[in-house]
């Protein structure tokens, strides 16, 4: 994961690491009642896919891009950029208003999600602007 200088960032980062594992914790507590049955068949107790990691994170009112970058894109285009179960973006060649784009859309394919779309998130518009703009600039 990336360093982030500054005091106040690296409180930040801890306070939105701690908020995740808040949020994660709460989930499993949910998931081990049993109740959920997903469309794929699979029942509670599993661990979340790097869609739901995703989707829970978002960190409300966020302002670094580094973190927000991290915790929103990370679990599958890695924290750096270089890519899991999503390509490498890192150096992308698409411009900021592409990349923009690409996360509020998210990619569908057959039916099958292969990235969520974050404009109906609890990411705001300008928090998705600093991360497109991160995305293109601060990956390094
Ligand atoms: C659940 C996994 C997942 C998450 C979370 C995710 N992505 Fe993706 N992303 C993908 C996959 C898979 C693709 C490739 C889609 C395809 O096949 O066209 C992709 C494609 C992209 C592309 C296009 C790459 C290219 O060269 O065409 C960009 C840019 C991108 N993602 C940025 C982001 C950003 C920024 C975030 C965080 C806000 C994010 N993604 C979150 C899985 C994810």
């Amino acid at each position: 994961m990336r360093q982030v200088k500054g005091k106040y960032q690296k409180r930040a980062s801890i306070l939105a690491l701690l908020l995740l594992v808040a949020v994660v914790s709460f989930i499993a507590v949910g998931c081990s009642g049993g109740a959920t049955k997903k469309k794929g068949g699979e029942s509670g107790g599993r661990s979340l896919t790097p869609q739901e990691k995703a989707q829970e994170a978002q960190v409300k009112d966020e302002t670094n891009p580094s973190v927000l970058f991290t915790y929103n894109c990370g679990p599958c285009h890695g924290g750096d950029g270089s890519g899991i179960v999503g390509p490498a973006i890192k150096g992308t060649s698409l411009t900021v208003e592409q990349v923009q784009n690409q996360v509020e859309n998210g990619t569908t394919k057959d039916g099958n999600m292969l990235m969520p779309a974050f404009k109906n998130s609890e990411l705001s518009k300008k928090q998705i602007k600093l991360i497109a703009n991160y995305v293109k600039n601060g990956l390094k």
